[in-house]
C-alpha cells in the first residue's frame, strides 16, 4: 500500500463521550478547567501543550507553547520577548489556541488578545523553573539564526559559568510571560459517524453566548 492509500484508510472511530450545551458550565473558563483536569488524570502527554498562532502581514504562524497558569480568567505563557513570536504579537494582539487531547477524543479552540503578564508574575515563575531551564532562558537567543549546534551549547556553557556560585539567577527582561483574554471558544467532542459535538462560548460583554455548531 502506498502513503496516500495509508493515509486514505487511517481512520478512528470516536464513542467515548458526548458533550451537550446543558452539560457545559455557564463559566468558559470553569469549562476549561474541568477538561484540562480530566486530560492530566487521563495522562495525555503534555496535555498543558497548545497550538500558539499568530498572524501578521498575511501570513499565519503556529508553534507549541505550554499553558503555566490561568490568572483572573487569562491563560498564561511564558516565552522569549525577543523571539518571533514576541514579534508578530507586538504587531497584533489577535491569537489563537488550539489544545488537542487525543485520548479523551477532544480539542479546544480559543481565541483571544494577548498581553503581557507584569514582571512580578514572570519572576515568580523564572525562580520556580528548574536552573538548567534557567540558564537555557537566558543563553539562548529564541528565534535567531547559530553557525551550528556548537555556538549553543557554548552560549550555555558561558552562562553557566558565568552564574557558578550564584544561586538565585537573574530573571532576563528578555523573557516573560503572556496573557490571552479569552473571547471565543470551542469545546469540542468526537462523536460516531463523524457527528461530533461542538459548544462554542462567544464574549458579549460581561456575559457569553452559549450555542451548538455543526461538525
Ligand atoms: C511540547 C512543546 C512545548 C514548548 N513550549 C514552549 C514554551 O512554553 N515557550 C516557548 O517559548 N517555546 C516553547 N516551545 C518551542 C516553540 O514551539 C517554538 O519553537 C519557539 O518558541 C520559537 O518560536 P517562534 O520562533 O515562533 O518565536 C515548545 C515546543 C514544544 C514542541
Amino acid at each position: 500500500m502506498n502513503l496516500n492509500e495509508t493515509l486514505e484508510n487511517l481512520r478512528v472511530s470516536y464513542q467515548s463521550s458526548s458533550l451537550d450545551l446543558a452539560d457545559c458550565d455557564p463559566d468558559p473558563v470553569a469549562q476549561f478547567d474541568k477538561w484540562l483536569d480530566q486530560a492530566i488524570s487521563s495522562k495525555c502527554d503534555e496535555p498543558n501543550a497548545f497550538v500558539l498562532s499568530t498572524s501578521t502581514e498575511n501570513r499565519p504562524r503556529a508553534r507549541v507553547v505550554l499553558l503555566k497558569g490561568i490568572h483572573e480568567q487569562k491563560f498564561v505563557f511564558y516565552t522569549n520577548y525577543g523571539s518571533s513570536k514576541a514579534n508578530e504579537l507586538a504587531k497584533n494582539e489577535n491569537v489563537s489556541m488550539t489544545f488537542l487531547w487525543l485520548p479523551l477524543q477532544r480539542q479546544i479552540r480559543i481565541e483571544g488578545t494577548v498581553t503581557k503578564v507584569s514582571a512580578e508574575l514572570s519572576e515568580e515563575y523564572f525562580q520556580k523553573r528548574p536552573r538548567g531551564s534557567q540558564l537555557g532562558a537566558i543563553a539562548s537567543p529564541q528565534s535567531q539564526r547559530v553557525a551550528g549546534r556548537a555556538e549553543l551549547e557554548n552560549l550555555f556553557k558561558e552562562t553557566e559559568s558565568k552564574y557558578e556560585g550564584v544561586e538565585v539567577l537573574p530573571r532576563p527582561s528578555f523573557w516573560g510571560g503572556y496573557m490571552i483574554a479569552p473571547s471565543f471558544l470551542e469545546f469540542w467532542q468526537g462523536r460516531n459517524n463523524r457527528m461530533h459535538d461542538r459548544i462554542c462560548y462567544e464574549r458579549k460583554g460581561l456575559s457569553w453566548d452559549r450555542y451548538r455548531l455543526a461538525p
